[in-house]
C-alpha cells in the first residue's frame, strides 16, 4: 500500500517566474536595484473610486454571490454592451477570482461535463495556464500551432484531437506575442467541430491599430469570452474576473462553480462595479503603455541590435533575441533589468524574449542609461 510519503504521483513543475530567481543578483548589483519586466503586473494605480468602494460596499459579513451580485453583472452587461456593442442577458455572465482560476480549473468542470473528451487545445506560444490546466485535470494538452501572421492555425489541428475536444483556447490581444486573432473564424471552427471556444480577451482594452474585439460579435452559441478587470483597471490585486457567452456552458459553469466556492469578495465585486463604470483611466492607462512600448522598444533594439516590432495588442514586447536565455542573463547582468525567456510561453518561443512595459518612466530611464542609451 502507497504510504503518505509515496512520491510517485504528480509532482507540480518549477513555477517559470522561479526559474529567473538565479538572475536577480546580478541586476540587484546595479546602483537603483533591479527592475522588473518580467511579469505582466500592473504597477499604475486604479482610479481613487475604486478604492474608496472597496472600503465603504458594507459587504464583508455575508458570502457573496458566486456568480456575481446583480449590480455587478449588470455592470459587465453594460461594459460589453457600450464596449462592443454586443447585447448578453445578465444570466449569461458569472464572475470569477481573477481569471487566472478559471483558466486553471475550467477543463476539469468540461471533462466532467463531456467524460468521452478529453483534449484541451491551446495557442502553441501562449500564456502557460492554459496547458497547466488541462494537465491537472489530467487531460491532453495539444498545442495549435501560428499562421505566418501570428493568428490560430486552426487548419494544423489534427481531425481526431478535434473530435477529443473539450475546449479551443484563442487569446487576442495574445500574451505574449501581442497578435490579434480572428475569432470570427474560431467561433465557426468551434461550431462546425463540436469544439466549445473560450475566447481569452483581457488584454481587450490595449490595442493599437483599431479597436479590440470580442468573440461574443459573432454569436454567443458555442463561445465563452473570459475577461479581466486586472490588466484593464489596474486591479490585478483585487481578483475580478468574469465570462461571459452561451447560455448552457454559462450556466454548467456558474454551478459547478457554487459547489467548490469559487467567490469573488462582496467588497471586490462593489469596485468592480466602479472599475467598470468608468472608461477615462483606461484611455490614461492606454496612453501609458503605448509610451513605454516605444521607450523600451527603442532602447532595448540600439542596445541589442534586435528588431523589435510594436505589439498589435497589449503591453508586451515580444522579439527574436537569438537565445531568450542568453539574453535574458546578459541584460541582467548590463542593464539590471529582468524579462522573460521565451520558452516561458512553449518551445517555439526559445529564440524570443517578452518584456512587460510595467515600470514607471524613470525605472525605464535607469535602465537606458546603464546601457548608455540615457
Ligand atoms: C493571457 C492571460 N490570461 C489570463 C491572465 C490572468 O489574469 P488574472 O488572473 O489577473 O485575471 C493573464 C495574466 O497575466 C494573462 O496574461
Amino acid at each position: 500500500m502507497a504510504s503518505i510519503t509515496d512520491r510517485s504521483g504528480f509532482v507540480p513543475p518549477p513555477y517559470p517566474y522561479d526559474r529567473l530567481d538565479r538572475f536577480k543578483p546580478l541586476a540587484e548589483r546595479h546602483d537603483g536595484g533591479l527592475v522588473d519586466f518580467s511579469i505582466g503586473t500592473p504597477i499604475d494605480p486604479p482610479p481613487d473610486a475604486v478604492i474608496a468602494a472597496l472600503g465603504s460596499s458594507g459587504a464583508e459579513r455575508g458570502y457573496p454571490p458566486s456568480i456575481g451580485s446583480l449590480d455587478l453583472r449588470t455592470a459587465l452587461q453594460r461594459w460589453i454592451g457600450r464596449r462592443f456593442d454586443v447585447v448578453v442577458p445578465e444570466a449569461q455572465i458569472g464572475v470569477c477570482i481573477g481569471t487566472k482560476e478559471f483558466v486553471g480549473t475550467l477543463p476539469q468542470w468540461l471533462r466532467l461535463r463531456r467524460p468521452d473528451r478529453d483534449t484541451v487545445l491551446f495557442p502553441a506560444v501562449s500564456y502557460p495556464t492554459y496547458e497547466m490546466g488541462a494537465i491537472l485535470a489530467g487531460c491532453r494538452p495539444v498545442p495549435v500551432p501560428p499562421a505566418a501572421d501570428g493568428s490560430l492555425d486552426l487548419d494544423a489541428i489534427d481531425p481526431a484531437d478535434a473530435d477529443r475536444g473539450l475546449a479551443l483556447w484563442v487569446n487576442s490581444p495574445s500574451n505574449p506575442t501581442g497578435a490579434l486573432d480572428d475569432l470570427g473564424e474560431a467561433a465557426a471552427w468551434g461550431r462546425s467541430h463540436d469544439v466549445p471556444v473560450f475566447s481569452d480577451e483581457c488584454y481587450v482594452e490595449f490595442t493599437w491599430n483599431g479597436p479590440g474585439r470580442t468573440i461574443l460579435e459573432h454569436g454567443l452559441e458555442g463561445v465563452v469570452a473570459v475577461h479581466s478587470l486586472s490588466k484593464r483597471s489596474n486591479l490585478a490585486g483585487v481578483r475580478v474576473g468574469f465570462y461571459a457567452g452561451d447560455a448552457e456552458l454559462v450556466h454548467y459553469l456558474q454551478e459547478v462553480r457554487k459547489h467548490v466556492g469559487m467567490m469573488v469578495p462582496g467588497p471586490a465585486q462593489a469596485a468592480g462595479i466602479a472599475a467598470l463604470d468608468d472608461d477615462t483611466h483606461v484611455a490614461i492607462q492606454r496612453e501609458r503603455y503605448l509610451r513605454r512600448l516605444e521607450r523600451v522598444a527603442d532602447v532595448l533594439g540600439r542596445w541589442s541590435g534586435s528588431e523589435i516590432r510594436l505589439p498589435d495588442g497589449g503591453f508586451y514586447l515580444w522579439f527574436d533575441a537569438g537565445d531568450g536565455w542568453a539574453f535574458t542573463e546578459r541584460l541582467a547582468a548590463e542593464g539590471g533589468a529582468l524579462v522573460s525567456p521565451g520558452d516561458f510561453y512553449g518551445a517555439g518561443g526559445a529564440q524570443f524574449v517578452r518584456v512587460a512595459v510595467v515600470q514607471p518612466d524613470q525605472r525605464i530611464e535607469l535602465v537606458a542609461a546603464r546601457l548608455g542609451l540615457g
